[in-house]
């Protein structure tokens, strides 16, 4: 373990990234050190078996300093957050626990000195004027989705609170996730894993989102070793706090021809809905150059890689699904 970080907290351990995170975490760092927290969601079992699990709301901060005085935490992971689908239906709830939550978490941290704290950013942080292809770390910055500015204003606070008060705050901007352990909860890019979660039970997808269009997207694989390797960087190598980072990217046919080549018979339609608005205030593709230089960043998925994996994965096991948000 680093010689810093003790004592691990995760914020949304039983969601989407933090399910997985979690585990690699307490390979990396032994169970008891790594305190998983949910919500409402109750843990899978290989979370609630492999090290301390406890309740957390982040918009109310009693609830995160009681486990932070209990468990003598240094580090935070905080994945709690409402995604961009959800906080489009409910704006209001986006904002407390994206911002006030965030706050929350960054007091905490403060007040106790914290080591480091992670906080992931998004896509979601561009918006209809930034350049959509390959687009580069310094852009515009006008989300139209609450989710977006929520992201954008947790980044700033995160760099006030790294340039105030010298709090090692640290963050990636997540393209579309995809992964086979817990299904997403409630983003624009959830089509990228339903459609690989239909077809492997057998059944056809309709994908809400039309077929041209192109996002971003990181393996899971690729987006815990992102985290993993920005945690031990040389603090004096970042030049900046938030890194944009990617994998491939592809448009929504592009899965489903992938998505069939590997599963004959599989038949994908597409129907798009409110979330098509959202995709195409996002980039097409990102520049991730300045996370490469300055800590390395490098991925190992593209999209025939991860299609290959993500089906074995699956046939292998049945999904969590984290109901809380979805
Ligand atoms: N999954 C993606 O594609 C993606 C892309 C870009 C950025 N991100 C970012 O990564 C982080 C983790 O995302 P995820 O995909 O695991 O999300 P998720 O929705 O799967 O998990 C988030 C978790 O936060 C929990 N939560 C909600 N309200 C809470 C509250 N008041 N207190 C405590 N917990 C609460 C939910 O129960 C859920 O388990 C978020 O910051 C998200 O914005 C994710």
């Amino acid at each position: 373990m680093s010689k810093e970080m003790k004592q691990i907290l995760v914020t949304g351990a039983v969601g989407q990234i933090g399910s997985e995170l979690t585990m690699a975490l307490r390979k990396r760092y032994g169970g008891e050190n790594v305190v998983a927290t949910g919500h409402r969601t109750r843990p899978n079992a290989a979370l609630q078996d492999s090290g301390p699990f406890e309740f957390i709301d982040v918009s109310k901060r009693k609830t995160i300093e009681e486990v932070v005085r209990k468990y003598n935490i240094d580090t935070i992971y905080h994945l709690a957050a409402i995604l961009s689908a959800v906080g489009e239906e409910k704006p209001l709830l986006a904002w407390d626990v994206n911002m006030n939550g965030l706050y929350n978490v960054l007091e905490v941290a403060r007040e106790h000195e914290m080591v480091r704290l992670f906080c992931p950013s998004s896509i979601a942080v561009f918006g209809p004027e930034t350049p959509r292809d390959n687009t580069p770390q310094e852009t515009i910055l006008c989300p139209s989705t609450m989710y977006g500015v929520t992201k954008v204003a947790g980044e700033l606070l995160c760099d006030y609170y790294f340039e105030r008060f010298g709090l090692d705050v640290r963050g990636l901007r997540y393209p579309g996730i995809i992964s086979a352990e817990t299904l997403p909860g409630g983003g624009t890019t959830d089509y990228a894993v339903d459609m690989y979660v239909k077809a492997v039970a057998g059944e056809d997808y309709t994908c809400f989102v039309t077929q041209e269009t192109t996002l971003p997207f990181l393996y899971m694989p690729d987006a815990l070793n992102a985290l993993l390797e920005l945690a031990t960087a040389d603090e004096s190598k970042l030049i900046h706090r938030t890194f944009n980072v990617t994998g491939f990217s592809a448009s929504a046919a592009e899965f489903a021809e992938s998505v069939s080549r590997r599963i004959p018979g599989f038949s994908c339609g597409f129907e798009p809905d409110f979330r098509q608005i959202i995709a195409e205030s996002w980039p097409r593709s990102i520049d991730d150059n300045d996370a490469r230089r300055e800590w390395g960043w490098k991925p190992s998925f593209d999209l025939e890689a991860m299609s290959d994996d993500m089906i074995a994965r699956l046939k292998d096991k049945s999904v969590t699904i984290d109901t809380e948000t979805a």
